[in-house]
Order: C-alpha cells, then structure tokens, then sequence
C-alpha cells in the first residue's frame, strides 16, 4: 500500500542534508512506490497553519541536490514545539498542533534528520502522539552518542583544515601565531580532528584542561627551534583560565552561544610570550558549502536504511555509522550517551604522540 512519509531537517544545518533527502526520496519511491513530503522549516512546517510542505519526488531531487548545501527544506534551531516562539515574545506548548498537523496530512511516518537537540524533541513528540518516528543523526559537532559520524561534521573538519593550510604560510611569512576558533558545541571533535589533519603546534578541546603557562613554554620550545611561527586550534568551548566561557550576549533555547575565546587567548598568548598573534573565527563556513564525498556517502546510505527502517514497522529509531556498516539504535540511546572527546581517544593519543600540546593530561 502506498505510504505517506513526512521528512524535515531540524536544528543547525549542515552540509550534506539534501543528499539526504535525495536519497530518502529516491529510496522510497522506487524501492517502494511511496510519496515523500518535505516538511519545512523544522517542526515549524507542522505548526503553522497553513502547514508549509512540499511534496519531494525524484524529478525535484535530480543530482544537484547531492552537490548542494544547506536544506532545500529550511530549517530551525529556535522553534521547540513544547515551548514555541509567539509573536508577542511569550512561548506556548504546540506540540498538539504539530501532532494534529501529521494526521491532517496523512503521514505513516516521520524522517526527523536532527541533532541532539532536535532528537529529543522528536522524540518527545512521537511518543506523546504516537507518531512513526525515525532519524537520522547531522551535527557538525559529531557528538551524538553510538555513531562515528553524523552527517556534516567530515565537511567541517574538511573546512576547519583547509583554514589552516591558508594560516600556515601567513603565519611563517609573518612570524605570528595563528590561533583558529572553531565551532563544535561541548565537544572538541572538529578542533582535535583538524588540528592533526592541519598541523596544529596546540590544540585546545573543552574535554581537557590547559594552562597558559604550558603554552608559552610550548611556543617557546618551538621557537628555540629555530622556527618563529605557530598554529593553534581551539574549540569554541574552551574556558578561559579562570573558568570562564567565552560566550556572545545572545542565548538559543536559555543556551548561551558560544564565541571568544580565540581573541582571548590571543591576546594571552601575546602578553605571555611576547609574540604577534592574529585571531581567525571560522565561524558559519563550516556548516555551509559543498558537502564532502564522506558526507554525501554517509548521509546516502542513512536516507536509504531510514526508508527501510519504515518498511520493517522500526519506530523511535536512530540510524547509525559503526564500524562502515550502518545499523540502528534507539534514539533515547544516542541522546544519553553524549559523545565528548574521551581522554584516551586514538586521536588525543595521535596528538601527544605528534608532540602537539593539548592540555594537561
Ligand atoms: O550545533 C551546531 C553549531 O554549529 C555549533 O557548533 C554552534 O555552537 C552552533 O551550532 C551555532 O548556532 P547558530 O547557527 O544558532 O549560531
């Protein structure tokens, strides 16, 4: 019988959702003859009436869409259903609507493709209404629990490491240290990952303490050397010395948006050893752009295991990557095993064993 599958990206986009949605499209309609809406905006296209949607058929989906970033769908990260956003500045609960707005349109199932944050919601939400929910997992950050990857996150390290490529001849013709800021959340994947793939002399994770002390002497070390520049890569979660975030005025959700603590440890780094330092925040790039061949591969092959999923009646299900295979695991599962940087991680033993500092272990 044919079926009606709702699917919407949620939360902060990423490179390589569209491939997604391609793939969820094609897999549905030719393996099983059934009908994709794309819901838009998030949850929000639930919301509002007149509920936002298209329907997504191959024809829309042809092969641009695997090249593109962003989502064709729209997406938001400021929208929780239980506690939405009115006009007036109030929030109010309209998970009844959204709920209502999936049975007005006739939906068997929802493709929730979200981060922590959004897999929560979802969840919430489909077992309050009884709704067919699976998801599929995107954050840059990489930090849901049970999956190696997430879709986005091999792109914004791709980017985070191409910043540094363009850093280091800067840095040498200059003299300067270079420190990045890039994003990640709590977790320091993207800043550990690029760090070793750029050549990084010091990287900073949230999931280890540093001291400026330790750094200088580092920068020193380098110096007597022979050498006279240096790279170094921190997540934007990193604490000031004294404990303090970093953090812009702004908050998401009562979550405070991380930003800063490049300039600070510029500055730091100048006072203690005297060198020139110039601060580069990476920002929104890593999330926007072209999705890598890893992201469009990963999220290919989670749309297509998302459809079939459905078709085995699998409900409240997270698709994930584990060892090249991908397999599914509850949703509650991977939002309680949040995925940090555990101190004894291949990568930080990497980093150490490449001499790079990376805090007091
Ligand atoms: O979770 C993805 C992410 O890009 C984080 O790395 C970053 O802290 C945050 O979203 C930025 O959110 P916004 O797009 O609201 O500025």
């Amino acid at each position: 019988m044919t079926k009606r599958i709702g699917v919407l990206t949620s939360g902060g986009d990423c490179a390589g959702l569209n491939a997604a949605l391609r793939a969820i499209t094609y897999h549905a309609k030719h393996a099983y003859g059934w009908d994709i809406i794309g819901i838009k905006n998030g949850t929000t296209g639930l919301i509002v009436r007149p509920m936002e949607h298209l329907e997504l058929t191959p024809e829309l989906c042809q092969t641009t869409m695997l090249r593109t970033g962003g989502t064709i769908l729209g997406s938001t990260n400021k929208a929780d259903p239980f506690n939405f956003p009115c006009n007036d500045g109030r929030r109010t609960d309209r998970s009844d609507d959204l709920i209502q707005g999936y049975h007005d349109l006739k939906l068997d199932a929802l493709i929730g493709i979200g981060g922590d944050g959004s897999m929560k919601i979802l969840l919430d939400l489909a077992i309050k209404g009884n709704l067919n929910l699976v998801t599929i997992p995107k954050t840059i950050d990489n930090d849901l629990g049970h999956t190696e990857l997430a879709i986005g996150y091999s792109t914004a390290l791709d980017v985070a490491t191409e910043a540094l490529d363009r850093l280091q001849p800067t840095a040498a013709s200059h003299q300067r240290v270079m420190v990045l800021e890039v994003m990640g959340r709590d977790a320091g994947h993207i800043a550990l990952g690029a760090g070793i793939a750029g050549g990084a002399d010091i990287i900073l994770i949230p999931e280890i303490p540093y001291t400026l002390a330790d750094i200088s002497a580092k920068i020193k070390d380098i110096n007597a050397q022979g050498r006279t520049f240096a790279l170094v890569i921190v997540a934007e979660s990193v604490r000031k010395e004294n404990g303090e975030l970093a953090t812009v005025a702004c908050e998401i959700n009562g979550r405070p948006r991380y930003g800063g603590i490049g300039h600070y440890l510029g500055e730091q780094i100048g006072k203690v050893t005297g060198a020139e330092t110039r601060v580069t925040v990476l920002g929104h790039v890593q999330r926007g752009g072209q999705p890598n061949a890893l992201d469009r591969v990963i999220a290919s092959s989670f749309g297509v295991r998302a459809v079939d999923l459905i078709a085995e009646g699998k409900f409240n299900r997270m698709v994930a990557w584990q060892h090249r295979q991908v397999v599914d695991i509850p949703i509650i599962s991977a939002i309680e095993h949040y995925q940090a940087v555990a101190k004894d991680d291949v990568l930080v033993q990497t980093a150490k064993g490449l001499g790079i500092y990376i805090g007091t272990l």
